[in-house]
């Protein structure tokens, strides 16, 4: 981050007070429905932490970006920044949010599936709660188009679902095991994803995000009603044991798969 970045940050966070209206309504299809309760009662903005190192300048673009909760968490670990969303009113928004955090990072229209960038644009890619809502089909398109954006030894880092998590088997059961259409979440088996993700892109590892859910982030802990709050802390055990007893992966609800672009 510049020097003019950081004391805009510490001003905004000295002084954040309004919230922006769009993001306000927003924030209610932002995670699942994690954040449904929040919906025009927003006082802070829920910025995560990335699962990357720091950027050193590098670049990133954040698929399926809404109003920029991840591109800013990437921004504050000096990641350069490209968000993309087809929708202009989330962009839109988001460009607001990180000005007047005092980011800079750059906000584009525009679908996964047919990204707007030349072949080997960026060092990382990164996209959290956006290809699951994909058909298969359309998921493959957009996994290899990460891929070709991506520069060879690059890192593209997605979050998915597992059709084996505990929550997932639930909502699964509840639907009556259909595949899914519209922007239903669609469940894909660990060798599925490693499958689709080691063919588009390159060698690739899972490892667990979350239990209980899809969108479950220690950071959003103070925002959550008691019992996400519990769901949470348990996640966060649970991941903890898996550390040891990796057989536990196969039942978490949400991964991060992890590839390396080679040429
Ligand atoms: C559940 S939200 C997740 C937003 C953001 N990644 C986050 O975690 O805060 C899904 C986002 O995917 C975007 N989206 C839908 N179809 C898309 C597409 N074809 N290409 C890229 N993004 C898409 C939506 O506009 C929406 O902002």
């Amino acid at each position: 981050m510049s020097e003019d970045e950081k004391r805009l940050a510490v001003e905004f966070a000295q002084n954040e007070s309004h919230v922006d209206p769009v993001a306000a309504v927003l924030i209610g299809a932002t995670n699942g429905i994690a954040y449904k309760h929040l919906i025009g009662r927003l006082r802070e903005y829920p910025i995560p932490k990335i699962r990357l190192s720091d950027g050193g300048g590098r670049t990133l673009l954040d698929i399926g970006c809404s109003w920029g909760r991840w591109s800013i968490a990437a921004r504050r670990k000096d990641y350069r920044v490209v968000g993309l969303d087809p929708s202009l009113g989330a962009i839109m928004a988001a460009r607001r949010i990180s000005r007047k955090m005092g980011l800079s990072i750059d906000f584009v229209c525009g679908d996964a599936r047919y990204l707007p960038f030349a072949s080997h644009s960026f060092d990382n890619v990164f996209s959290y709660s956006v290809i699951q809502h994909f058909s298969k089909v359309d998921a493959a398109h957009a996994v290899g188009e990460m891929s070709r954006v991506t520069k060879d030894g690059g890192i593209v880092l997605v979050q998915m679902p597992n059709r084996y998590g505990l929550r997932s088997q639930m909502h699964l059961a509840k639907r009556g095991y259909s595949e899914g259409t519209g922007f239903e979440v669609r469940y894909w088996t660990l060798p599925e994803l490693e499958r689709l993700f080691s063919q588009a892109v390159g060698p690739t590892e899972s490892s667990v995000h979350c239990f209980f859910g899809l969108g479950l982030e220690p950071s959003d802990l103070r925002l959550m009603p008691p019992h996400t709050k519990f769901f949470i802390v348990a996640s966060e055990m649970l991941k903890y044991f898996a550390k040891r007893a990796p057989v536990l992966r196969r039942v978490a609800d949400s991964v991060y798969m992890r590839s390396i672009k080679i040429a």
